[in-house]
């Protein structure tokens, strides 16, 4: 999402945005989309939110081809008064921000090499926006992003932006969702990533945990591998009441106070829908260690 420590490079905007430049896509980048949306469109309907599903209709990105931000935006912009943007990759945080308190999602417009498949370290034109787009069709969760682009740019001026960004990772890349007994994907990293899909849900290794937000702000992540813990909100309307009906102000002083917790750890007060096995993560360790 954000780097503090970037240059603006040549041609971009004040703002840092770029013209996505659709014409320029060859067939084969075309076909990429083409083969990741048909892998993930596959097997998410029973997976993912219905609203994830249902923004993918509303905003007709069921069509094949890379879509075509100015159109994305127009349908967007009928939901709920967002755009998408095209920036060159990273941008620093408080560009970040002010975009999204400005109602408009910044998105790669690179698609991964058919070697980047499965992984790869930058989030591209299929994450950011296979991932997170459909969702910005749904009036409660685009008023939470917005929310959250205000809260950013206020933390920001309380040297508070770690445990913050604890928060986007934990709900926007990586959360999930209680509907009835069933958990539900809404994690734009999770659902733009087949290998998690499957994780995230059925796997026995990471925790399954219920949402709460001082906790989650004091939860580290991983970077380099699947998740160890998942956090579950209620709903959307849940998750936007206890973020921005908070004051964070008083709050991030406390956090400061308060130790941080392991990427696996299960504390007393959690709400435990899974304690994890952690088989994955030490398999992953045992791994590296052996290398
Ligand atoms: N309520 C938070 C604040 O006072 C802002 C916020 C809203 C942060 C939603 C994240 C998500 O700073
Ligand atoms: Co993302």
């Amino acid at each position: 999402m954000a780097d503090a420590s970037l240059q603006r490079p040549e041609g971009t905007a004040e703002d840092w945005t770029i013209p996505q430049d659709w014409d320029r896509y060859s067939p084969a980048e075309h076909a990429m989309w083409d083969h990741l949306f048909e892998r993930q469109a596959g097997m998410l309907p029973a997976r993912v939110v219905p609203e994830f599903m249902e923004g993918l209709k509303v905003l007709r990105m069921t069509r094949p081809g890379i879509p075509h931000f100015d159109e994305l935006s127009e349908r967007l912009m009928k939901a709920t008064g967002w755009q998408v943007v095209a920036v060159p990759g990273l941008v620093p945080e408080s560009v970040f921000f002010d975009h999204l308190a400005n109602r408009r999602f910044v998105a790669g417009r690179f698609i991964r090499t058919p070697e980047q498949r499965d992984y790869l370290q930058e989030p591209d034109i299929f994450h950011d926006v296979f991932g997170h787009v459909p969702l910005l069709a749904n009036p409660v969760f685009a008023d939470y992003m917005q929310a959250y682009g205000k809260g950013g740019l206020r933390a920001h001026g309380f040297g508070s932006l770690d445990s913050l960004a604890r928060l986007y990772w934990y709900t926007v890349e990586f959360g999930l969702i209680r509907q009835g007994d069933a958990l539900k994907l809404y994690g734009a990293g999770i659902v733009s990533s087949y290998g998690e899909s499957i994780f995230a849900l059925d796997d026995p290794s990471p925790n399954r945990l219920g949402f709460d937000l001082e906790r989650v702000m004091r939860t580290h992540y991983r970077i380099d591998d699947y998740q160890q813990t998942y956090f579950v909100i209620d709903s959307f309307e849940d998750l936007l009441r206890q973020t921005v009906e908070t004051d964070f102000a008083p709050l991030y002083p406390r956090l400061r106070n308060e130790p941080e917790l392991a990427t696996d750890a299960v504390l007393p007060s959690d709400r435990v829908y899974t304690h994890g096995t952690q088989a994955h993560a030490r398999a992953k360790s045992a791994r590296s260690a052996s290398r």
